[in-house]
């Protein structure tokens, strides 16, 4: 009989909980929340442990300090680390997160040497590039979630327009999880019609600048936090493409090693997920405009990988 997988999730935050919640949900598998709180990532576990017989689900669930009840995972979602506050960008976190995912890391890969990693601390780009750095894993099993995030909300959005369910709708976000993202019209279609043949130009344009600043609308109407229902969501799909093998194409940051031109650097791409992480990344074919607006995004990438360079 084949073993349930264990997935541990550092960080039991909002995005942390929220995720442990979808997961168990989903019975997708035993969950271990770990935070540097003690006794709340116990309490998350053991509220989550309680409502499965409502819930329907069988899963253990841990929460604890201690990364030795962490070993053999899986996969390793990290939230770990400051959300952002109103007014805050996402790059003036790179300090303070730096330093918690650079630790994180070191535990998990100690104790699960053989673990896919989903990062999703801020910045995205940076911490996934820190959690690639300090593991040591291939690049095959280090991976950032916003692209799934970003495609979403921009899929939400054209539902909202067009008055169509979410469902018809798929969307490709690609570059960095920031200003510079790159949301490709030509890739994003309600049900197979390019969307551009459904809306004009100019609300369209405002529906991009939307998703490019989906994460700060949120945080403005929160005004305590970030948001976590539609992260915990993208991570999941992430996870679940991992533990059941599923081969699904979902644009997600990872290290470019001569893809589309980039260089050693993580950006956010469409991958082909399975259980061995990140098993192809699939190239899509852009046009001038396209490629000039994900080079100007990798600008930004690059500029922070060598701000982390300088601090680890
Ligand atoms: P939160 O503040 O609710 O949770 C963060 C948790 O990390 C806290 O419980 C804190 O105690 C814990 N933590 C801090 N240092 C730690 C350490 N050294 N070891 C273990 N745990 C530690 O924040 P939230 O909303 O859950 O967000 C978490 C992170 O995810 C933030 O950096 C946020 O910006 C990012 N985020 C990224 C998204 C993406 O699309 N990639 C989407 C949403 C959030
Ligand atoms: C978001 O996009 C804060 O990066 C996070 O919601």
């Amino acid at each position: 009989m084949k073993k349930r997988a264990k997935i541990t999730v550092v960080g039991a935050g909002n995005v942390g909980g929220a995720t442990a919640q979808r997961l168990v949900e989903k019975e997708l598998a035993d969950v271990v929340l770990v935070d540097v709180e003690s006794g709340m990532p116990s309490g998350k576990a053991l509220d989550l442990a309680e409502a499965a017989p409502m819930g329907g689900y069988d899963c253990r669930l841990l929460g604890t300090d201690r990364y030795e009840e962490t070993a053999n995972s899986d996969i390793v979602i990290i939230t770990s680390g400051m959300p952002r506050k109103p007014g805050m960008s996402r790059d003036d976190l790179l300090r303070a997160n730096v330093d918690i995912v650079k630790k994180v890391t070191e535990s998990v890969a100690k104790h699960s040497s053989e673990a896919c990693l989903i990062v999703v601390s801020n910045p995205l780009d940076a911490m996934t590039y820190v959690a690639y750095r300090v593991s040591g894993f291939p690049r095959e099993r280090v991976m950032g979630m916003a692209g799934v995030l970003d495609s979403a909300r921009f899929c939400a959005f054209l539902s909202m327009e067009l008055d169509v369910s979410v469902e018809s709708i798929s969307a490709q976000v690609l570059g960095s999880h920031g200003d510079s993202m790159v949301p490709l019209l030509r890739y994003t279609t309600v049900a197979g019609i390019p969307v551009t043949e459904l809306l004009p130009p100019a609300r369209l344009q405002a529906l991009i600048e939307r998703t490019r600043t989906g994460g700060g609308e949120i945080v403005g109407l929160l005004k305590t936090g970030s948001a976590y229902y539609a992260p915990s969501a993208a991570i999941v799909e992430m996870a679940e493409a991992i533990v059941r093998n599923k081969k699904k194409i979902l644009p997600c940051t990872v290290l470019c090693q001569g893809e589309y031109k980039i260089n050693n650097l993580f950006t956010g791409v469409p991958v082909k997920l399975g259980s061995c992480g990140v098993e192809a990344i699939v190239s899509l074919k852009l046009n001038e405009e396209e490629t000039a607006a994900l080079a100007q995004s990798v600008d930004a990438i690059r500029a922070m990988h060598q701000a982390v360079d300088q601090i680890l």
